[in-house]
């Protein structure tokens, strides 16, 4: 079948909106109907040329849809279901997989990480020619075939158009604060970086109990969305000095757990050096290729400090994205106020300006 999609050819060069062709589901595939997409940063680090990748590439990895067909032996989903796209699809069989780790399974490096499906090929073709999909998700196009892992069914009632966010930011920021760090009722959580990630992340904080949630933003309208969900306090670290506000807030010399949701050295940085002794820094935001950061190992080891990673919120999609959406349907998670505002496709440069400036939380492409 024909469908639309916005696709990358070479960094640093507007997608394009072309027509490519899409193959069905083979065994173990599921064809879905997208409806929605979120746009993420990790599209424009590839936009940018900060990650290399296949090309030419059908971009977006934060979508929802609807279940139209699937290939053998698929069991999981069915005809009609609606489903939240998960970009880890995973191999039910390696190490990570059986110990319930299935974020860190370890075919997504030669699967998804390369764009294409669970056997090594791709169902999207132009003239013949292979077209790729982003972490075999590629929802940046009006239907998709994704593997089976990364269909994951969800209730019928929930809007699509706000749910596909927790195909990415949601998963990701609630995740690296309930599943990661595991942020306890009465501690206080540093959020650096508030786009759709790190509005995210404030927000399981403040439903995990934290007393004081901070975020730091250099774009206000970002901090007053992150007020809107649940910070107890803002800084705009342009003009405030981040760690000398801290004691302040906290009663101590610094926060007892501090998320970076940007990707830059720096921050990653500022995130351990904001932690009180015992505290946890969580490296959310992906950083360009080739990066390294500096830190004080005395400090470390004498303060008890931990730095840990965190690849998409160490979730278990099929238990996750489920529980996510029932707190969205029942007033817990406030969705609503990460998205600025609903695209069509052919608005997605601009929505990567935009994104470039930081002027915008979350646009989300109706296809
Ligand atoms: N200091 C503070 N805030 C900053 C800085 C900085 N130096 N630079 C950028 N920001 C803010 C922006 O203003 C914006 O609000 O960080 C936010 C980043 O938001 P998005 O660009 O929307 O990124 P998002 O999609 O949330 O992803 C964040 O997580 O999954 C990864 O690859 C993703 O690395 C990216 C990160
Ligand atoms: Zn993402």
């Amino acid at each position: 079948m024909n469908v639309t999609a916005a696709v990358f050819r070479e960094p640093g060069k507007p997608l394009t909106i072309e027509t490519v062709q899409l193959a069905g589901p083979e065994a173990g595939e599921v064809l879905v109907k997208v409806v929605a997409s979120g746009i993420c940063h990790s599209d424009l680090h590839v936009v940018k040329g900060e990650w290399s990748t296949s090309a030419p590439l059908v971009l977006g990895h934060e979508g929802a849809g609807i279940v139209e067909a699937v290939g053998t032996g698929v069991t999981t989903v069915s005809p009609g279901d609606h489903v939240v796209l998960s970009w880890m699809p995973y191999c039910r069989r390696c190490h990570y997989c059986l110990a319930g780790r299935p974020n860190l399974c370890e075919l997504v490096e030669s699967t998804a990480y390369n764009s294409v499906m669970l056997d090594g090929t791709t169902r999207l073709s132009q003239a013949g020619e292979p077209v790729y999909s982003y972490l075999a998700t590629g929802s940046f196009a009006n239907w998709a075939v994704v593997p089976e892992t990364a269909a994951i069914r969800i209730r019928d009632d929930a809007p699509l158009d706000k749910v596909s966010l927790v195909g990415c930011a949601v998963a990701t920021g609630i995740g690296a604060v309930a599943n990661t760090a595991r942020v306890h009722m009465g501690s206080s959580a540093l959020v650096i970086g508030c786009g759709g990630v790190g509005l995210s992340t404030v927000s399981g904080a403040a439903i995990a109990g934290a007393s004081q949630v901070i975020a730091v933003d250099i774009n206000d309208a970002n901090l007053d969305r992150a007020r809107a969900l649940g910070a107890t306090h803002t800084l705009n670290s342009r003009t405030d000095d981040v760690l000398s506000a801290l004691p302040a807030i906290t009663g101590k010399t610094g926060v007892d757990y501090a998320f970076e949701a940007i990707g830059l050295p720096a921050t990653i940085e500022l995130a351990y050096e904001a932690l009180a002794p015992g505290g946890t820094a969580v490296v959310v935001g992906q950083v360009a290729e080739g990066k390294k950061i500096s830190i004080d190992p005395f400090v470390m080891s004498d303060r008890e400090k931990t730095l840990t990673g965190c690849n998409y919120g160490s979730c278990r999609p099929p238990i996750d994205f489920p529980i996510l959406v029932d707190l969205y349907m029942n007033d817990r998670l406030p969705l609503d106020s990460l998205i600025e505002r609903a695209i069509g496709i052919d608005e997605i440069n601009d929505a990567f300006d935009a994104m470039i400036r930081g002027e915008t939380a979350r646009r989300v492409i109706i296809h």
